[in-house]
């Protein structure tokens, strides 16, 4: 193939969906009646839908036709055991089960473990999910990421990596025996995407070796972070991304996964673990809440989806393209002028709504004003990663409290879009910011007690 910017998409369309197309003015009435906040806009009135790239990929002809061959049986289902063949060759994990989805697995795992009140489960960075059903348990969720994380304009090859030397002083502090296990999410969701380096993973895992803590990979981005590595890491260059994928589960005691991401599928998750002892309280966690333990909360096509998705993620034709459309978007952004986190994640981009809009003071939502206007410009929706999301009153004071970082995140759902959808989707973030300084902040009529970006609604200051 010949190198380009945008390595073509390596699969071709036998079935279609139809997209909604909307006028600026049927958007702009959306708009108001959804208070500005794109969650509560019907997705058929979306003509790109970017929310996120979780459930919204396009399953293979080989993971459609593995469905039809779904057995729906309640206990050792013939798709289990193909999925436990999957999973096996990918994880080399001895034990496993199959959950609902990501945040099920997180319940199920953390129970298990017996998190609780007076831990602390430290992480490179928590997903919102991991770290509710940590603190849920009266346990503290610890973000130890190198600094380079969270300096958007640092190009450094491995921004989502755990600061070792942190993570041992913080062990030091609070003492292992408060440490119930040490997670790592692979790729950094919560940090724009970044990856993390099979050096860095090794030397945590010999670090919290010393201190007999189990090492946990959230997992749900294993085949991007894969990839990276490949393309980045010297040691690395001569694996393929399954050999690297392998490698990263072997130095892991146990994984969490969203299957929603890297597994292309609609819905399912996983938990893999080596301690026998540990899969039987899983198991027992597990039949309470998700089913039993050959099919947790799936039915038995989910399995067969799931087991031919696990190693189709890891298809490198695949992955090149994956990765490359996601950074022909940034690239695009960029040469338009936007500031956007470098450099670019592998499911999404993120562009940093305090650097491109400061007339608007973070108490006035600037990303959320760039989403509302995103979607009124073009029928794009894209999700605020800023004040909305993570800014909180306090209780007591009244005071408001901001976020450090102020993104907008533009997702990108597997197999699903073309170069032509991603060039709208860079014209119109492009002709948004040409006028950025005409943009209004927002403010908030409706906030929920918790999760409040879900559906909050908003109006235009002075209107
Ligand atoms: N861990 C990571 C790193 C995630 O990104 C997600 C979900 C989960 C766990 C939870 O998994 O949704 O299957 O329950 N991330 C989605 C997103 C929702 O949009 O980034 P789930």
């Amino acid at each position: 193939m010949l190198d380009s910017p945008f390595p073509f998409e390596p699969f071709r369309i036998k079935m279609v969906e139809p997209i909604g197309l909307t006028t600026p003015t049927e958007r702009e009435r959306l708009l108001r009646e959804a208070g500005y906040n794109p969650f509560l806009i019907p997705a058929d009135k979306i003509s790109i839908d970017l929310l996120t790239d979780s459930g919204t990929g396009a399953m293979s002809q080989a993971q459609w036709s593995a469905m039809m061959m779904g057995d729906e049986s309640y206990a050792g289902a013939r798709s289990y055991y193909h999925l436990r063949d999957s999973v096996q060759k990918v994880t080399g994990m001895p034990y496993f089960t199959p959950t609902h989805q990501g945040r099920a697995a997180e319940n199920v795992f953390f129970a298990a473990l017996g998190v609780g009140s007076g831990q602390f489960v430290p992480a490179n960075q928590h997903f919102d999910t991991t770290r509710a059903n940590v603190e849920v348990r009266g346990a503290r969720a610890v973000d130890l990421v190198v600094a380079e994380g969270l300096d958007p304009h640092d190009k450094s090859p491995f921004k989502g990596n755990i600061d070792v030397a942190r993570l041992e002083q913080f062990i030091e502090e609070v003492g292992a025996a408060h440490i119930p296990a040490v997670i790592i999410t692979i790729t950094n969701n919560s940090g724009g995407g970044q990856p993390v380096s099979l050096a860095n993973i090794r030397q945590a895992k010999a670090l919290l070796s010393r201190y007999g803590i189990p090492l946990v990979l959230d997992a749900a981005r294993f085949a991007e972070n894969s990839y990276f590595i490949k393309m980045r890491e010297p040691e690395a260059a001569g694996m393929s991304v399954a050999e690297i994928a392998r490698a990263t589960f072997d130095l892991a005691d146990a994984f969490l996964m969203s299957a929603k991401k890297d597994a292309i599928v609609n819905i399912g998750g996983l938990i893999g673990l080596r301690d026998e002892t540990l899969f039987q309280k899983v198991s027992t966690e597990l039949i309470l809440r998700e089913g039993f333990i050959t099919y947790g909360g799936l039915a038995g096509r989910d399995l067969e989806a799931l087991a031919v998705g696990l190693l189709e993620g890891l298809d490198e034709d695949y992955l090149t393209y994956r990765i490359g459309q996601t950074a022909y978007l940034a690239g695009r952004l960029q040469n338009a002028g936007l500031p956007i986190m470098e450099p670019p994640g592998g499911h999404a981009v993120f562009i940093d709504a305090k650097e491109m809009l400061p007339h608007i003071p973070q108490r006035q939502f600037p990303a959320q004003s760039f989403v509302a206007e995103v979607y009124r410009a073009g029928g794009i929706r894209v999700v605020e990663i800023g004040s909305v999301m993570f800014g909180s009153i306090d209780p007591v004071t009244g005071e408001e409290h901001f976020p450090a970082l102020e993104l907008v995140r533009l997702a990108i759902p597997r197999r699903v879009y073309t170069r032509s959808h991603m060039d709208y989707v860079a014209d119109v973030c492009a002709e948004v910011y040409r006028r950025r300084k005409a943009l209004r902040g927002l403010e908030i009529v409706y906030q929920a007690p918790a999760l409040r970006h879900f559906t909050a609604r908003f109006k235009p200051v002075n209107s």
